[in-house]
């Protein structure tokens, strides 16, 4: 019998990617993944330590995996990506189950760690920063669950230093992909029958700055539309000073990068941007959408949302729900202030009260429905481009070019494929929709 593993992942896009990449890399030495982790013989969890909550998860979930060794004496616990990183032994201290921990900085040593584990020892591989030859984790491929769609890393680790964030600890600083490392990778995913690339980076809008010679994120962004069979692209996250009049432009010129763009906010406030040290003001980040939405009509905006953050006022929070009013976002993610171990925001005095926080996020949770029942409404009557991705519950479903999900009346044959669908009726979270035309 072959020996079986289970992945339970946490956090951002990147992380869920660096899972897709480390199923790939145990398939190849001969496991096969499970949804049961009562029957595996590798457990790994995939860390975040953005904010506190999903510390706590981690540690819960190990409590409850541990009682496998009781069955099967010989499995292995693993624990990687950002928690990993950023506590390193003392976490094997508090959950003495763990077998093995890396972190995305070094990947592609699992196999090594488990033949030391399955040897008796802890493997505990938690470097200071990433090895000479983090790259080889490009060589394994990454087994995805949707094969029409597919993630691909194109930069790691975050130079800005926000002070909120945890980020540049555990991923590092940045480290651009090679051009042709990425070019490979999207050829291959193509190959294999994918037809929406999405790039992936803390801040993807910076690729390219730290080669020898440097070059911009438009580039790759042209790279990747020329290779044949890549229908749609999309990117995530960009950073307000990143995102150049050359990216926008790029944007607008380039049929297949999609009428999207997420791109984080964090608060409205000056003086809170200024605590934050994001490096722009509210005036700022609102010329930058306003030379999206001259250049690409439509875009669909989304963003993320810091509330509470130390010292934040009413009157600060104001400007806040005004960006929110200005911009119209089809969607926001918000997120309580959390300190985090070692920030600079952590030892800042002025921290906001929970109820505080409570109250103005349901502020900001209101009036963000209000805009998304009134963006929505704009869908009805239309004919949106669809990618037909999944089947569920006899009924298709696919994401139009601004991200929205529709469901759709059709057979199989459409799984994959690009449709012109005529949307019959909008609610905030999905679109019904019937198929006029198979586009391509
Ligand atoms: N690189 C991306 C975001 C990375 S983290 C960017 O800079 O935009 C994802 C989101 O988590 C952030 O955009 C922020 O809104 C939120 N976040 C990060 N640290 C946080 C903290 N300490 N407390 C609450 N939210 C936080
Ligand atoms: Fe964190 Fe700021 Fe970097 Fe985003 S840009 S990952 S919020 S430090
Ligand atoms: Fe979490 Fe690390 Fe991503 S802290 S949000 S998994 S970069």
């Amino acid at each position: 019998m072959g020996k079986k593993f289970f992945i339970k992942t946490f956090g951002c896009q990147m992380n869920f990617n660096d899972s897709e990449r480390i199923r790939g890399m145990l398939r190849g030495i001969g496991y096969e993944p499970t949804d049961n982790w009562e029957e595996a013989d590798l457990i790994l969890l995939n860390t975040c330590t953005i904010r506190e909550k999903p510390d706590q998860k981690v540690l819960s979930h190990i409590g409850e995996y541990k009682k496998l060794k009781e069955k099967n004496p010989n499995a292995l616990i693993a624990v990687s990506g950002c928690l990993a990183q950023r506590t390193g032994w003392e976490l094997v201290q508090k959950a003495p189950a763990i077998d093995i921990m890396f972190s995305s900085f070094n990947m592609h040593q699992l196999p090594e760690l488990i033949n030391q584990a399955q040897a008796g020892y802890k493997a505990i591989a938690i470097l200071d920063s990433p090895p000479e030859d983090e790259d080889k984790v490009w060589e394994f491929p990454t087994e995805r669950d949707n094969p029409y769609c597919a993630y691909v890393t194109i930069i790691k680790g975050c130079d800005k230093n926000c002070t909120y964030c945890v980020v540049p600890r555990t991923r590092g600083k940045e480290r651009s992909r090679s051009l042709e490392s990425i070019l490979e990778e999207v050829r291959r995913l193509v190959d294999d029958g994918v037809r929406e690339i999405h790039l992936l980076g803390q801040n993807v809008t910076a690729w390219g700055k730290d080669f020898d010679k440097p070059v911009s994120f438009s580039h790759l962004l042209y790279e990747v539309s020329k290779i044949e069979g890549v229908e749609r692209i999309r990117f995530t996250t960009g950073h307000p000073t990143d995102l150049t009049d050359d990216t926008i432009e790029a944007m607008a010129d380039i049929p297949q990068v999609c009428n999207a763009l997420h791109l984080p906010f964090q608060a409205g406030s000056n003086r809170v941007l200024e605590l934050m040290d994001r490096k722009y003001t509210k005036e700022f980040y609102l010329e930058r959408v306003a030379k999206l939405k001259e250049n690409v009509p439509d875009i669909a905006m989304s963003t993320d949302i810091i509330v509470g953050f130390p010292t934040e006022s009413d009157e600060d929070f104001e400007h806040t729900l005004d960006v929110v009013r200005q911009v119209e976002f089809e969607q926001i993610f918000s997120f309580k202030f959390s300190p985090r171990p070692g920030t600079p925001a952590e030892s800042m005095e002025g921290h906001v009260p929970d109820e505080v926080k409570t109250q103005r996020m349901s502020r900001l949770l209101s009036l963000q429905k209000s805009i998304m029942g009134k963006l929505s409404s704009r869908y009805e009557g239309s004919v949106q481009e669809v990618l037909v991705e999944d089947e569920k519950d006899g009924k298709l479903v696919g994401r139009t070019t601004t991200n929205k999900w529709v469901t759709l009346e059709g057979g199989k044959e459409l799984l994959g494929k690009l449709v012109a669908v005529e949307i019959t009726k909008a609610s905030p979270f999905n679109l019904l929709g019937e198929v006029r035309e198979v586009l391509r």
